[in-house]
């Protein structure tokens, strides 16, 4: 059996699959976890786009819905010649909503957080405090 498992680290599933505990990892493991990570990133955006998408459902009583805002948000910074990260920001700032109203520009901060600057992810994470 040890053999049969030690013949299956020639392909990165495999590879995945050849240990169950962090102990018993090693860096070529990781490595390949590492790669096969950096090349499933696009679904990051498809998923970030997916959840911009559904905000067209929600209304709670706003004069239009959460998407329509979102693009309104985002043509206002694009018109006012925002750095393209801040143009993101306009456009992302909301996608928290899609799971929970209560905490949705904290969710939307951080699944942001990666790919803007300090300064973008604070200016979302406490976007709430803006509004007047
Ligand atoms: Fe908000």
């Amino acid at each position: 059996m040890h053999n049969l498992h030690m013949h299956e680290k020639t392909t990165t599933s495999s590879l995945n699959n050849t240990f169950s505990a962090m102990d018993s990892s090693n860096k070529d493991q990781w490595m390949a976890i590492g790669h096969e990570t950096s090349k499933n990133q696009p679904r990051v955006a498809q998923s970030i786009l997916t959840m911009l998408n559904s905000l067209k459902d929600i209304v709670d009583g706003f004069s239009v819905d959460q998407l329509t805002h979102s693009l309104q948000t985002a043509t206002r910074a694009e018109e006012d010649k925002a750095e393209p990260q801040m143009i993101v920001a306009a456009l992302c700032h909301d996608i928290g909503k899609a799971i929970s109203v209560a905490n949705h520009a904290q969710i939307a901060a951080e699944i942001l957080r990666p790919y803007v600057d300090e300064d973008v992810y604070n200016v979302i994470r406490t976007h709430q405090e803006f509004q007047g």
